[in-house]
């Protein structure tokens, strides 16, 4: 058992590390910010693209960051997503320890990495097992949802306010601890619970629970849910058969809604909650997904219930292209900046990141990109240790490799692609199966993008499909154009032109800057612009005759 006098010393270390961090100098907030339609990430007062990992479920302990630092160091992530677990940090009632969010915060500054940190509240994954052990051994008290037999679920409910009073008064403990602790921001976003909702019930079935699904529809819902005003309609017959899954995203958003507002209101960092996913071309029948969590027939429900949350995200483990690029469609929305949270990093999806970037993508992190040597691809996938990885590290080669890739082109150019992006001169796309080319408008200039071109030939598509290409309007006809396995070129809108090349510089961008290599021509663009797997980007200037 701990002395009083070794409580107070790490008061004391508390305190004097909070009385340290207030000397210096703050730098601005991170914001999302939304103009002409489009929607960035500020941070450090600049459009800001978060080249994100998410650490394995366990992996937030100081004894396990050791093996996470030199994965996203391999990696070239500038965000670490890594969760903060409400068991840790509420040991027992009232009493808050920041150790590890301290420790947490400051290794990643040693490692020049941001955080979006992840409070694993009242929901992870439906459930409520991150609650303190004191909460989860009263479960008349912090009670969970009643299923259609009348039998407790595996899944907090969200009519609890005994619950979501302590998670109000954790969450906020924990964003007003990061405002005192983080004047750098090295902190630039936090997630609000994880995938809360339920698997299994469609909703909670206690009987206080049943009085308000047949109490009439509150007005804004049935407002955003495209509804026409009239006399009060119950859920029922305001929905019919999406009655009890709208009814329960209504009462999961409100309880996080309320944390999220709470926290907001002592530091107002962005904030988003993260969906479990439903097909998102033949979504099954309510019962069949998660249900209570931001899926996509529920988005307007957790904006009008939840407006503290900045972002309903995501998490995309589908390995369909078109179910992948639908979900980015979907969440996508005016109201709404696209980010992926968690993905699927495989080789079969990862060529999506660029479509994400051309949706303005504010981040996107594909999970279990660690060394703890936790699952994360399904049984069978080759485990030889990641490059760079420690001895005996035993994450997938494949689970890390697609993207290194992607981040060795990204990571030095963030700043410009987050800025163009945010600008509306950019534009990203990724090959799809059957589909060998696309074809992207820039004003004057038609851009196509084609894939598995030999040397003069059309483009048949890649044997396997993992082209992607980027390209921004940099000056009047000048281009700026990246990729991998893929050839672009460019043609004038006006039929009776034809397009030259004044000057094509092939360079690599270092901390930002492009550094000319060579200019390329003859062999290298007679056919177009030719993107292998090496990390090059192209500065390219155009004419006509
Ligand atoms: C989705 C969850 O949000 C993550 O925390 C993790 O459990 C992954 N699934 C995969 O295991």
């Amino acid at each position: 058992m701990r002395t009083i006098s070794a409580v107070l010393a790490a008061f004391a270390a508390v305190s004097a590390a909070v009385a340290q961090q207030a000397q210096i100098k703050e730098r601005p907030l991170p914001r999302l910010v939304k103009k002409d339609g489009r929607f960035a990430l500020f941070v450090d007062d600049a459009p800001y693209l978060m080249l994100g990992a998410q650490a394995h479920n366990s992996s937030g302990w100081p004894a396990m960051l050791p093996k996470v630092w030199p994965a996203i160091e391999h990696l070239r992530a500038n965000t670490l997503e890594i969760p903060i677990y409400w068991e840790q940090f509420e040991p027992k009632p009232g009493q808050f320890d920041y150790s590890v969010i301290d420790t947490i915060i400051s290794q990643a500054r040693e490692h020049r990495v941001r955080l979006d940190l992840l409070w694993f509240g009242t929901w992870k994954n439906g459930s409520q097992h991150y609650m303190p052990e004191w909460m989860k051994a009263d479960p008349a008290r912090y009670f969970h949802l009643i299923d259609k037999n009348g039998r407790p679920a595996d899944s907090p409910s969200p009519f609890c306010t005994a619950a979501q009073e302590l998670d109000v008064r954790a969450f906020t403990a924990f964003m007003r601890h990061l405002k005192a602790f983080d004047p750098q921001r090295t902190v630039i976003i936090v997630q609000v619970e994880n995938e809360p909702g339920t698997w299994g019930p469609v909703r909670d079935y206690s009987p206080a629970a049943q009085r308000l699904f047949e109490a009439p529809v509150p007005a804004d819902v049935l407002k955003a849910m495209g509804k026409q005003g009239g006399a009060p309609v119950s859920w029922q017959e305001a929905f019919g058969v999406e009655a009890e899954v709208n009814f329960h995203a209504w009462a999961v958003a409100t309880y996080v809604g309320k944390v999220a507002a709470a926290g907001k209101a002592v530091y107002p960092l962005p904030l988003y909650a993260n969906a479990a996913l439903r097909d998102p071309i033949k979504p099954g029948a309510p019962g069949s997904y998660e249900s209570g969590g931001p899926t996509d027939n529920v988005i307007p429900i957790w904006k009008v219930a939840a407006p503290a949350l900045d972002i309903v995200a995501p998490d995309i483990y589908l390995n369909e292209p078109a179910q992948y690029l639908k979900v980015l469609e979907l969440y996508h929305r005016d109201d709404n900046a696209l980010f992926i949270p968690e993905t699927s990093g495989g080789a079969a999806v990862s060529r999506f990141f660029f479509s994400a970037l051309g949706l303005q993508a504010i981040g996107f992190a594909p999970f279990g990109l660690d060394y703890s040597g936790a699952p994360a691809v399904p049984a069978g996938a080759a485990t030889a240790p990641p490059a760079g990885g420690p001895a005996g590290a035993s994450a997938p080669q494949d689970q890390f490799a697609p993207t290194v890739q992607n981040y060795a082109l990204i990571a030095p150019m963030m700043r410009d692609i987050a800025r163009l992006n945010f600008e509306g001169k950019f534009q990203a796309v990724a090959e799809e199966a059957g589909k060998p080319a696309q074809t992207l408008q820039f004003g004057q200039w038609i851009a196509t993008v084609s894939y598995g071109a030999s040397r003069g030939g059309r483009g048949a598509g890649n044997p396997v499909p993992t082209g992607r290409a980027l390209i921004a309007h940099i000056g009047e006809n000048k281009f700026l154009v990246a990729g991998y396995s893929s050839r672009v070129d460019f043609r004038p809108a006006a039929a009776d032109q034809r397009r030259q090349f004044m000057r094509v510089d092939e360079g690599m961008y270092e901390d930002g800057v492009f550094k000319f290599i060579r200019i390329l021509n003859g062999d290298e663009t007679d056919y177009g612009l030719n993107f292998r797997s090496e990390p090059v980007a192209l500065r390219v200037s155009l004419g006509v005759y």
